[in-house]
């Protein structure tokens, strides 16, 4: 997407010389905007969402020999994450009607190895995250927020990133907010920063966010939030659409005082109401419609349980990972006439289909 404020912000960055510099006013501003925004103490900045799930894990005491539980459909570097610190991943299946990490299921999971749990919000999605605080305050378990999908997102009333331990951004490349690569934690506890900090000490940050990636960030952060509700329209206008689409499905979120984040709209296929028609081929066809839309996650539930434990039955996360379409963002910042060209392509291609069928 085409953004004023970023060239401008790039400009500026060239004129005076902060481009260039190890340390400048942008990382702190940027540090001191985030921090306004999630109303949390702490924010380091790092490379990549990747990273920083890394580090949140580090920052709440995962390491060898420890359990972290996660969704059965989850981003994959989630569970590298785990591994990465010596610690092993543990699959809790995920909601029937969204396809996020099921608070309901953690009980089942736990075990006294269980160090932390994973949330993450995806594809338009969200954890409950009351109930997963409230697990994790039973048991002891520290709890790693990962809003990579859903800055600004509210969930429960609650800005997405505050509930857990730590939170965790992405800048990545097409992210929401986007310096191409990029990442932030979010803590309230001075313990968690503290070992983060330590980490990633080498004589000098070892997982840095530059001066220019800050610089195009600032101005994305000021508009964040009037551009959420834009995409939160939008993506209700193609939702009321595929309500009367028998083949395509809304994740539903049952938690109130909820707006979810849209990286990644996501939508439940059914093949079987297109007589079978495989994933990827509906996909290829919407594609040649000129809309980005794409299979989901690979879940996890094929991993062996030499990498981890299979700790309640997994079968919505399987479905998940057969069944999850994900229509990128960009889309719902266009125009409403536009929004409402990739319903009628939508339709189009389930009406071409079903007749195919008959
Ligand atoms: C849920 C989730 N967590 C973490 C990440 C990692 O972010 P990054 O691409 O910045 O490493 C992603 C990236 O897509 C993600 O979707």
């Amino acid at each position: 997407m085409r953004d004023e404020a970023v060239r401008e912000a790039l400009q500026r960055a060239f004129a005076d010389g902060s481009w260039g510099r190890y340390h400048g006013p942008h990382c702190d501003t940027l540090r001191q905007h985030l921090a306004e925004l999630h109303a949390t103490e702490f924010v380091s900045l790092c490379c990549s969402g990747t990273v920083a799930v890394e580090l949140a894990l580090r920052g709440v005491g995962v390491g060898q020999g420890d359990e972290v539980l996660l969704a059965g459909y989850d981003f994959g570097g989630n569970f590298r994450s785990i591994e990465a610190v010596g610690a092993r991943p543990v699959l809790v299946d995920v909601d029937a009607e969204n396809w996020n990490l099921a608070p309901r299921r953690l009980d089942e999971a736990w075990s006294p190895r269980v160090r932390a749990v994973i949330a993450s919000h995806l594809h338009g999605g969200v954890v409950p995250m009351s109930e997963v605080v409230e697990f994790a305050e039973r048991r002891g378990v520290a709890v790693v927020e990962d809003a990579c999908q859903a800055p600004g997102a509210t969930i429960e009333g609650r800005i997405a990133g505050t509930w857990g331990d730590v939170g965790v951004l992405s800048f990545g490349g097409s992210k929401l907010l986007s310096a191409g690569r990029g990442g932030a934690l979010l803590t309230s506890h001075p313990e968690v920063r503290q070992r983060i900090k330590l980490f990633c000490e080498r004589g000098n940050h070892a997982f840095p966010l530059s001066e220019l990636q800050a610089a195009v960030l600032l101005p994305q952060l000021a508009r964040l939030e009037q551009r959420n509700a834009a995409r939160l329209a939008a993506a209700r206008r193609i939702l009321a659409r595929v309500a009367k689409l028998p083949a395509l499905g809304e994740l539903v979120n049952r938690t109130q005082e909820t707006s979810p984040g849209y990286f990644k709209l996501g939508l439940k296929y059914s093949a079987a109401a297109l007589g079978g028609c495989p994933r990827e081929s509906f996909i290829a066809a919407i594609q040649a419609e000129g809309v980005a839309l794409d299979a989901g996650f690979r879940d996890f539930t094929r991993r062996s349980p030499k990498r981890c434990r299979h700790a309640t039955s997994l079968e919505e996360s399987r479905r998940a990972g057969q069944a999850m379409l994900v229509l990128h963002h960009p889309v719902l910042l266009e125009s409403p006439e536009e929004v409402d060209r990739l319903g009628d392509a939508l339709e189009k291609v389930v009406r071409v289909r079903r007749r195919r069928e008959t």
